[in-house]
């Protein structure tokens, strides 16, 4: 680890972190009920309270990617292989790609088909004329993505486990309580 490299996580950056994990939660439960819905009216409620949720997951990513700037970022245990540090680095940054794409896709697709989109109550007039044969394309993306989104979390939720139960290191809960060991076996915590 470099000298100026914090210990783990700040509050800031944590609470981002596990904003975004409730946030996605909700969404991907809700995107999964849309079809077993019992009305036309429960599944226009849903698919509200999908895009309202997806388009926050966008504006919180914009915001925790700009505090992410001006933030100093724990190293990964130094002594972690090289290729696994590779890794955990594509994955973040495919994370971060595809919690910005993915919302953006569902946004475009759902402007393309001619919907009404209206957030936190606020209409949002949409900036693309309709073009239905092209919006069918991009939900048929926006469906895989989000399944690709899901494989990627998986891969995140294992290696962050593989960290805490067989590295035994202080990944996880770096990013849970913001504290961590040093070499001394002494505990530090990080600045709020
Ligand atoms: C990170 C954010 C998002 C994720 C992870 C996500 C994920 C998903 C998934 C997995 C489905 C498919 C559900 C199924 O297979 O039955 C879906 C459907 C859908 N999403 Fe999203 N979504 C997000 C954001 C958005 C946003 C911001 C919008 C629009 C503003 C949107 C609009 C839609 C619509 C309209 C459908 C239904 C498409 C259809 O009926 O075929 N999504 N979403
Ligand atoms: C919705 C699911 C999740 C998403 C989208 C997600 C996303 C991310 C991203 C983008 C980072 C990189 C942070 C940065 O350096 O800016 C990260 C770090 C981390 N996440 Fe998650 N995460 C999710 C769920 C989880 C869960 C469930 C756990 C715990 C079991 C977890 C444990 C961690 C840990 C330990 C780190 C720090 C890794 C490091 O120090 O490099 N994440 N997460």
């Amino acid at each position: 680890m470099t000298s100026d490299a914090p210990q783990s996580y700040s509050g800031a950056m944590r609470a981002f972190h596990w904003a975004t994990v409730i946030l996605l939660t909700f969404v991907y439960v809700i995107a999964f009920s849309i079809e077993n819905a019992s009305s036309g009216e429960q599944a226009r409620l849903l698919l509200t309270l999908h895009r309202t949720a997806g388009g926050t997951v966008l504006v919180l990513t914009l915001g925790r990617l700009l505090w992410r700037m001006r933030s100093a970022i724990p190293s990964l245990p130094s002594d972690l292989p090289r290729w696994q540090v590779f890794a955990a680095h594509a994955n973040a940054a495919g994370l971060y790609g595809l919690l910005l794409g993915q919302p953006l896709l569902g946004l475009c697709a759902s402007w393309l088909h001619g919907d009404k989109l209206v957030f936190y109550g606020l209409p949002v007039p949409s900036p693309l004329p309709i073009d239905r044969p092209l919006s069918r394309q991009l939900f048929e993306l926006h469906h895989l993505v989000g399944y690709l989104l899901l494989a990627m979390i998986a891969v995140h939720v294992g290696a962050a486990l593989f960290h805490h139960f067989v590295r035994r290191d202080t990944v996880l809960l770096g990013m849970i309580r913001g504290e961590s060991t040093i070499d001394d076996g002494s505990t530090v915590k990080t600045r709020g």
